[in-house]
């Protein structure tokens, strides 16, 4: 196998790209408002927006989709997804939703509780949401090496502070901590993973005083192969192995199935209690669809079946990882500050280190997005001050956070080595001419601050 080094796979069918010009990108940035999430997609060269929902399905999952069932109730295709999922997680009870945030609303119902802390690792932003609403206190507590972008080595930047949970949980009481949510991989640090002892460790801890523990697995795969590579004792533990063990430390996870379940739509709620499962079916009811369909037609069941099998095998997932990491390691050929060691779904630039003349205030991450499309038709999204800056409840004055990053995600089997050197190469002369650059004046947010990445408006400052 020593030249076996490709992707495996070969390309069966194409999606055209359009080129276009630097005046034209000029100009649509103008129109969106300098806010990528409102260009046109077909305006796009590389996209790496998300990798949310980008997939590109194989031969097994579009045949599969032919056979779906559409039946309301009790279908085949969910009976065929509930025995995937029951492999990869290991657990009994699977409700399937739309997509991952229908899932975190069914949870939140269920596990937040007005008043009490729910502790993180990083949060993602539709579970922040809903505890907003619900008045629950989310609680970010990554270890010290996964909150900056420029901090050493360590191969697992996702890991909780187990010390900090447990100085929260002997301060405040056990009884003012609703639930512990494990985000793997940590999406808003890097897609940095979690260690087998971190998961177990912090489950050995919430499971002293009560706490349920939930995992939120959009990434599941992606971890899991960190877990074999890095950590101990898992070398020769297969890739589903490792992720059933996983999910043996917690009570119910969700997904977002649109990462690593290689689909373009849906998402699962998935635990091992029978109680929680009977109220998840009556939310879905109510909020998705019947129990056997949750949102999901039978043919996207019957995709996601396939995908979650394809997503968990060593080979797709060692091609994957090592795709990620070469876009690392071309942009770190030309000096470009980045997250390190490189995670499971994407780069993230330090924003903070590329433009260190734009403050915060100024958006400097936002604006290397607007200079990457710009400069070559690449999408990629602001993690930084636009979508994670606050304002202080009384004082109303502007609190930055400490990650400010551009992340760039790679989609899962959608583009080549060469497109990522078109982003390797455009960032590097966006690098060497960093000082011409000047930040962004935010002039629109929207009603919903915590939400405004999505709808900004900006102008540049001349
Ligand atoms: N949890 C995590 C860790 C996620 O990354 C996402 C979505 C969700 C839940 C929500 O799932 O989109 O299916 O409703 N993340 C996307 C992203 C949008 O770009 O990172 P969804």
């Amino acid at each position: 196998m020593k030249y076996m080094t490709a992707e495996p796979f070969r390309i069966k069918m194409v999606e055209p790209i359009k080129k276009t010009t630097k005046a034209e990108r000029q100009q649509w940035l103008k129109e969106a408002q300098y806010n990528a999430f409102r260009l046109r997609a077909e305006n796009v060269y590389v996209d790496c927006i998300t990798d949310s929902g980008t997939s590109a399905m194989s031969q097994d999952q579009w045949s599969a989709m032919f056979q779906g069932d559409e039946s309301y109730a009790g279908c085949k295709s969910f009976y065929r997804l509930e025995k995937s999922v029951q492999d990869v997680f290991g657990m009994p009870y699977v409700q399937p939703t739309h997509q991952g945030r229908a899932a975190d609303y069914i949870m939140a119902q269920m596990y937040a509780k007005p008043g009490h802390y729910a502790i993180g690792n990083m949060h993602f932003d539709t579970f922040r949401g809903n505890a907003e609403i619900i008045g629950t206190i989310p609680l970010d507590y990554c270890i010290q090496a996964g909150q900056s972008a420029n901090s050493t080595y360590h191969p697992f930047k996702g890991n909780i502070d187990i010390e900090r949970m447990k100085h929260l949980i002997d301060t405040e009481g056990a009884d003012k901590v609703c639930c512990v949510i494990i985000t793997v991989t940590c999406n808003n640090n890097g897609g940095q993973p979690v260690s087998m002892e971190n998961i177990r460790q912090v489950s050995e801890l919430a499971k002293t005083h009560g706490i349920p523990v939930i995992i939120d697995s959009a990434r599941l795969a992606e971890n899991a192969y960190f877990i074999k590579i890095r950590e101990p004792g898992y070398q020769d533990k297969s890739i589903r192995e490792i992720t059933r063990e996983m999910f043996s430390y917690c009570e119910t996870a969700t997904m977002s199935s649109k990462k690593d379940g290689l689909v373009n739509m849906g998402g699962l709620f998935v635990t091992r209690r029978q109680d929680i499962y009977q109220r998840a079916n009556q939310m879905a009811i109510v909020h998705e669809g019947f129990i056997t369909y949750g949102g999901m037609s039978g043919r996207d069941m019957e995709a996601l079946a396939v995908g979650l099998q394809e997503a968990t095998e060593f080979d797709y997932l060692d091609y994957r990882i090592k795709q990620v990491e070469y876009l690392g390691n071309k942009l770190k050929e030309r000096g470009i500050p980045i997250i390190e060691p490189t995670g499971g779904h994407g780069i993230y630039v330090d924003g903070k280190r590329f433009f260190p003349h734009i403050p915060q205030h100024e958006f400097p991450s936002q604006r290397l997005v607007c200079a990457l499309y710009e400069e070559a038709g690449v999408r990629a999204v602001e993690i930084g001050a636009c979508a994670f800056g606050k304002k202080d409840p009384v004082t109303g004055t502007d609190i930055w956070p400490e990650l400010e990053t551009m992340r760039i995600s790679v989609s899962r089997r959608v583009y080549t080595n060469q497109h990522l050197d078109v982003i390797a190469n455009a960032l590097g002369d966006i690098y060497e001419n960093r000082d011409s650059y000047k930040g962004l004046r935010l002039v629109y947010e929207g009603p919903i601050v915590s939400l405004r990445h999505f709808t900004a408006g900006f102008e540049l400052i001349k």
